[in-house]
């Protein structure tokens, strides 16, 4: 449905910290928080919002408050890396988790775990930070669909062109919020220029 680029200072200096190869575990997942923080702010812009009467200490006037059911996905394990971000802004948000690994010969994805809420009426937030080939992203909006979803956003930190391109072509209800959309993949598919590998400088597990 639509593409967001999130283009702001704020952003732009964890995206590079990300980046960056002297980033140790710690300050990567302090960073992969704030960018998150920057891309959930920017997807919440579709929420469905009611009007509410409040009182400041000086008089009455009008608010608003989210309206609608919100479920947070993340693709896992580098999914994880984004959902405290969710959490801190919105609380009330119910998580599902998706498994999808990549098949090293085949290169297609296979589901390893699935827990998914009811999703009816929802907005699902898909958290899937580095959407390389598409393929992982795809299946699992697809998994998502499957089983009810149908207001979904997916965000992720870094893409590249043709994981954008496959996504939109064969979901293209879906909405994809992104930092940045990097040049290419590599033999390996990974993003060029990225930030490496995700779930490795996460966890700690290079
Ligand atoms: N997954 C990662 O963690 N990094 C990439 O560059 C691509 C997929």
């Amino acid at each position: 449905m639509s593409l967001t680029v999130v283009d702001n200072p704020i952003t732009n200096h964890y995206l590079t910290i990300l980046r960056s190869n002297q980033s140790n575990a710690e300050t990567f997942r302090s960073a992969a928080r704030r960018v998150s923080l920057s891309l959930v702010h920017e997807a919440a812009k579709g929420l469905v919002e009611e009007t509410v009467e409040v009182e400041t200490p000086l008089e009455g006037t009008t608010g608003t408050k989210i309206a609608q059911g919100i479920v947070a996905v993340p693709v896992l394990r580098s999914g994880l890396g984004m959902i405290d971000a969710v959490l801190a802004l919105l609380p009330d948000v119910s998580v599902g988790y998706v498994g999808v690994a990549r098949d090293e010969i085949t290169i297609k994805p296979e589901e390893y775990y699935v827990k998914l809420p009811d999703m009816a009426g929802k907005k699902v937030l898909v958290l899937e930070p580095m959407l390389a080939t598409g393929g992982s992203l795809s299946y699992a909006i697809q998994m998502i669909k499957n089983r009810g979803g149908a207001d979904i956003t997916a965000i992720c930190v870094i893409a590249a062109p043709v994981g954008v391109d496959r996504v939109q072509r064969e979901h293209p209800d879906v909405d994809l919020v992104i930092a940045s959309i990097d040049r290419d993949l590599n033999d390996h598919y990974y993003i060029r220029p990225g930030l490496g590998d995700m779930g490795d400088r996460l966890f700690g597990t290079v």
